[in-house]
């Protein structure tokens, strides 16, 4: 595996790649890396010859009161997991590599609408420094295909959509949310949590089923779904910042045309926050 940690190395590896008929799949990730993160590289070993990795911190997407500074940085278990999977390229710029002119008068890409609600709602600049980060990787990497955890629902439908809307030639892939045995998804941010939270934590994905079941039924409206799952995390000792159901696609709310739903789920265990979410197919 090499690693490259500036724009000019990166592109003149993936060049040589391009030069010699390989097809680039590009897996970009801030590190920490779980079995999640690993479970796109091996779905993007499959859709493409040489897989690109990127694992960058970024500021932008990070708001004042968050954990840019504590985020867990574990740069050497991160490399030695990419190199066992097959990765052939790891770029790992600084800051000032990708930010050269300072982040306050960087041009930003933002998919208007779809950034503002749910988790946008509550992390008001988190995807407009998602969409700009992963817009100028998707510049340097120029990568045939690029894969997102359905994990992060909101932010693997928003990259469809500037991909979409900038007229990127490259190819969206979602793979499913890798879990714990006791269905906790897979996140660099379950290491905050105190034992006893991480007790609580998997009433999430269960609630989540739960829900499913019913309104795959149609036993109850969407908005008795929507209050009933709330109340009982709210019992369970989460403090909820939404729990929404929504149309899978748009992300808007359902209507005749939706084909299939998302229940997505956004709550906090002390000050750690956890997002999880469940498709379902309408019939
Ligand atoms: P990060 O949180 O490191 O996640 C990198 C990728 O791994 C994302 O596509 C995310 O959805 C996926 N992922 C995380 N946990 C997962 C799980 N349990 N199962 C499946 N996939 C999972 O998401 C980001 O980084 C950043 O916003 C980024 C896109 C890199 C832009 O900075």
């Amino acid at each position: 595996m090499q690693t490259c940690t500036t724009i000019a190395d990166l592109r003149t590896a993936v060049r040589a790649e391009k030069q010699a008929g390989h097809s680039i799949a590009f897996v970009p990730t801030m590190g920490n890396l779980h079995e999640g993160h690993l479970d796109l590289i091996r779905h993007a070993r499959e859709v493409g010859d040489c897989v690109v990795a990127s694992i960058f911190v970024n500021p932008l997407q990070f708001g004042p009161q968050e954990d840019l500074a504590n985020y867990p940085r574990t740069l050497q278990d991160d490399r030695a997991s990419l190199a066992a999977e097959g990765v052939a390229l790891l770029f790992t710029p600084t800051v000032e590599e990708i930010y050269p002119q300072g982040q306050e008068s960087q041009t930003i890409v933002n998919v208007p609408g779809l950034a503002s609600i749910l988790c946008g709602a509550h992390r008001p600049i988190h995807f407009s420094g998602v969409t700009t980060v992963v817009s100028k990787l998707f510049n340097i990497v120029a990568p045939d295909y690029a894969l997102f955890g359905e994990k992060d629902y909101q932010q693997l439908i928003i990259i469809r959509r500037m991909s979409e809307d900038l007229s990127y030639p490259i190819k969206i892939i979602g793979v499913p949310t890798a879990r714990a045995e006791d269905g906790l998804a897979l996140s660099s941010r379950n290491s905050y949590l105190s034992s006893e939270q991480r007790k609580t934590a998997p009433r999430l994905r269960q609630v989540l089923l739960a829900l499913k079941d019913k309104l795959a039924q149609q036993i109850d409206t969407v908005k008795a779904l929507e209050s009933e799952g709330a109340a009982i995390l709210t019992r369970a000792g989460f403090e909820l910042d939404y729990l929404a159901v929504r149309d899978a696609t748009t992300l808007g709310v359902i209507n005749g045309k939706s084909r299939a739903a998302v229940i997505l789920v956004a709550a906090r265990l002390g000050k750690t926050r956890l997002i999880d979410n469940v498709t379902v197919m309408l019939a």
